[in-house]
């Protein structure tokens, strides 16, 4: 596996996605994105898709336009998500299907299509985007942390079905990252959340890209199914 390698990213227009974007690109992947929103990602070594990752025409196209441009697809990062920091009580059902459908149905709709790629080459590397919300089962963020729980569960099972074709699938629980999804959380809940992980800081966008750089990495052939916690929990 010498070849440069491909790489799809969700939700690049701004946030962990447009650091992971140009993180890969200044690494010399061939790196395409996408977002509802334009391209923000500025990089000879970029494509971007402009997508709503929940509708599957549209993603199916982005998939067919990924083959025919590069002929292949080595890592997929699903890391497009939309939180609401709600109680269950307070939380519309139009948000819920909303955030199920943005952070787990959307998901597995790329780990499908990415899969029917990558089998082709018999090499893939899937990194699912979860929160530490869904571990520490998360007061005040309960579809949120459903969400990311199925998330994992999904990446645990997917990763036995495609197991044979030399597909790695494993997910990441994030910590508090400084973006704009966590922009409107009062300071006192932020506190909080981060006094209950071992280590009580916010994490870096590199603290991401460390074990984004592992679990992509041929060497890491033989780890799937896992969800990595930063932070400690
Ligand atoms: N930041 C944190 O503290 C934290 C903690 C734990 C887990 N995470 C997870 O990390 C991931 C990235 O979060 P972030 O903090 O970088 O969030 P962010 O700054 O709000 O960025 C989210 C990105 O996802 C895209 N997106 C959202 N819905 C989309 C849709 N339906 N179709 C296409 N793109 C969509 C957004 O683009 P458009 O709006 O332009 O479509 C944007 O580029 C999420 O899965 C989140 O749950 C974050």
């Amino acid at each position: 596996m010498s070849k440069t390698k491909v790489i799809l990213i969700t939700g690049t227009s701004r946030g962990i996605g447009k650091y992971l974007a140009e993180y890969y690109c200044g690494k010399n992947f061939l790196a395409a994105g996408c977002s509802r929103s334009a391209n923000t990602v500025s990089s000879a070594n970029y494509i971007h898709f402009t997508a709503d990752v929940t509708d599957e025409v549209s993603v199916k196209k982005m998939f067919s336009e990924i083959r025919k441009s590069y002929g292949r697809l080595d890592i997929l990062i699903n890391n497009a998500g939309i939180a609401s920091m709600n109680h269950a009580l307070l939380t519309p059902l139009k948000t819920a299907e909303n955030i199920i459908r943005t952070n787990f149905t959307a998901p597995f709709l790329f780990c499908r299509e990415a899969a029917k790629i990558m089998l082709k080459n018999k090499f893939g590397r899937i990194i699912n985007l979860s929160s530490v919300a869904a571990d520490i089962n998360l007061e005040g963020e309960a579809v949120y942390a459903a969400s990311k729980s199925a998330l994992v569960s999904f990446t645990k099972t997917f990763s036995k079905e495609i197991s044979g074709y030399g597909i790695t699938v494993n997910s990441i629980g994030l910590t508090p990252v400084k973006t704009g999804l966590v922009r409107n959380v009062p300071d006192e809940k932020m506190n909080e959340l981060l006094g209950r992980l071992s280590i009580k800081r916010f994490a870096d966008f590199s603290d991401i890209s460390n074990v984004t750089d592992f679990l992509i990495s041929e060497g890491s052939g033989f780890i799937t199914g896992q969800n990595i916690n930063l932070g400690g929990i």
